[in-house]
């Protein structure tokens, strides 16, 4: 049976970077979930009879909106639900699933990196047909629906069961619960070189992979493990659980310690990697080496013709517009297209669809291809592995050959977090207003708020982030944290080049220092919200 349930609107409804993300009491309260999904619904055309795909990263709460999801799928109209066993599905295999079975769309149950657990955080993003998150458009009509909405469609069927792989039917909707990993793993297989990696494992190479307790554990025991062969154990907290095991699942220098502690010193295994709680993310180190996520997109792209997947080369590569330059160089040389765009992967999808770029990556620990429409955790390991079993070299000196090669563009991102929101906004307006009187000062050349043209679909960004570009290439970037759900985070990215190989051995944060410290006065960060010193350096 169907019923309409009538509801009002909640305020703050509002997708950000990724989807929908508020604490899980705020997902917890009556109707919430409901009408954003309804509002989803409600913004789409053409989807009676069609096919939608379900899953999540099984943080808390995931189970409980997942038999919502389905039972209002099929209030609505569409004709079939894909979804994960026991309702887990990483963003990039959700992403496969939807290119690959010609459906709709999809539903991702994620708060991506963000803790888990009752107090944690919870998010509902929706993917479009081409498996890449919705579009400005879309989520901008998603967001004016939820503050319209009146009723949402339900069924009153009892839960389905996800454990058991098959079809049942629900209505004249069908749900077919697959295995998670199957699919995504016959992607990898395609694009990489597997007996490569498994010469190389022959030869004693070790790695470690951190799941963080988050959703890769069973992709990367499935990949690592069972078909690739490295030895059990290689997988480190590789059991999702609704809580990540009380892991920050960010993969990053901070929060994947327990990894970088591993991998770091002599005598460690030569490989670590992690991701994050939706496996989208990727951490990539090798012993005494941490590849930064905007050196990994560079160092990937210089060497993708020794992968199976990317042989025929690359048609161009696309970065983030917070993103290092260090892969504007490697394009160079390529002599392939080079894009710069906002925050968010949602923006590389155009460039992707049309042909135009191969390669993407993000600053924010993210680095994907073509092959689906999100970034790819896993898939940056295993191409970093196929890399590595072709050339036979060292991480470090895999990173520094291409120093040596193309130069270093040292890098740092420094995150003041959780900061008063009216503060944060105080300091990005007054850089605004300032930002005429800026260049021509301390060596800038140039000072702007970053705008980005779609070259595919000509439609302008604006306010993505004020830009201090200096002229020897340095740049000073501010801008808000779209994924927080507590106060504001203010993040500026610092970045310097520097071309000779006798400077690439100084460590980052002294490399950069007089920057750091001019990003600091520039923006009067610490009279204005009160923080001498950023919170988290990455
Ligand atoms: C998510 C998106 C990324 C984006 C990142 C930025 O992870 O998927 O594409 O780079 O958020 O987060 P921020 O907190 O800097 O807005
Ligand atoms: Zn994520």
């Amino acid at each position: 049976m169907i019923l309409t349930v009538a509801t009002t609107p909640f305020e703050g409804q509002k997708p950000g970077t990724s989807g929908l993300r508020k604490k899980v009491p705020v997902f917890a309260e009556p109707h919430y979930a409901e009408n954003f999904i309804q509002s989803i619904f409600d913004s789409l055309e053409g989807f009676q009879g069609q096919t939608l795909v379900i899953g999540g990263d099984g943080r808390y709460f995931n189970k409980d909106v997942i038999q919502t999801a389905i039972r209002m799928a099929a209030a609505n109209g569409f004709g079939r639900v894909m979804v994960g066993q026991n309702g887990l599905l990483s963003t990039p295999a959700a992403s496969n699933l939807i290119r690959k079975y010609k459906a709709f769309g999809g539903i991702i149950l994620s708060a991506s990196h963000n803790p888990g657990g009752p107090d944690g955080d919870f998010g509902i993003k929706y993917n479009a047909g081409n498996g890449g998150p919705a579009p400005e458009k879309l989520t901008d009509a998603i967001y004016a629906r939820t503050k319209t909405i009146s009723s949402y469609r339900i069924t009153t069927s009892p839960d389905v069961d996800l454990g058991r792989i098959g079809e049942t039917r629900l209505g004249s909707m069908v749900v077919e619960v697959v295995d998670p990993v199957t699919d995504y793993a016959q992607l990898m297989q395609a694009l990489f070189d597997f007996d490569a990696i498994r010469a190389l494992i022959a030869t004693g190479f070790t790695m470690k992979f951190d799941a963080m307790g988050a959703i890769t554990g069973p992709y990367a025991q499935r990949i690592l493990e069972d078909m690739l062969g490295f030895p059990k154990g290689t997988v480190m907290n590789g059991t999702p659980l609704p809580d990540f095991g009380g892991h920050h699942p960010d993969p990053n220098l901070v929060h994947a310690k327990e990894l970088v502690d591993l991998v770091m010193p002599e005598g460690g295994p030569d490989f670590g990697a992690a991701s994050d709680g939706d496996g989208d993310r990727n951490l990539i180190i090798g012993r005494g080496m941490y590849v930064t996520p905007s050196d990994s997109l560079a160092i990937l792209a210089a060497n993708a013709t020794l992968t199976p997947g990317y042989r025929q080369g690359l048609s161009g590569i696309a970065r983030s517009m917070p993103t290092s330059c260090a892969a504007d160089r490697v394009a160079e040389k390529l002599k392939i297209g080079c894009y710069e765009t906002p925050t968010g992967w949602k923006f590389f999808g155009n460039l992707l669809d049309a042909g135009m770029a191969t390669l993407c990556g993000e600053e924010s620990f993210g680095t994907g291809s073509n092959h689906v429409r999100e970034k790819d955790g896993l898939w940056a390991v295993l191409m970093w592995l196929n890399i590595l079993a072709k050339r036979r070299e060292s991480v470090a000196d895999i990173v520094t050959g291409h120093w040596a090669a193309f130069g270093r563009n040292f890098y740092s991102r420094h995150d003041y977090e959780e900061v008063d929101a009216e503060a944060a906004n105080g300091l990005m307006q007054a850089l605004r207003e300032k930002l005429p009187s800026l260049a021509g000062q301390n060596g800038i050349a140039t000072a702007d708020d970053f705008a980005y043209d779609d070259p595919v679909d000509g439609s302008r960004t604006t306010k993505q982030g004020i830009r201090l570009i200096f002229a020897d290439g340095s740049r000073i970037i501010y801008r808000l944290s779209g994924t927080g759900t507590a106060g504001a985070t203010l993040r500026v990215y610092i970045e310097r080049y520097e071309p000779h190989a006798g400077f690439h051995g100084v460590e980052t944060q002294q490399a950069l220092s007089d920057l750091i410290a001019l990003s600091r006065s520039i923006a009067e960060i610490e009279q204005r919200t009160g923080r001498a010193a950023p919170t988290v350096i990455t």
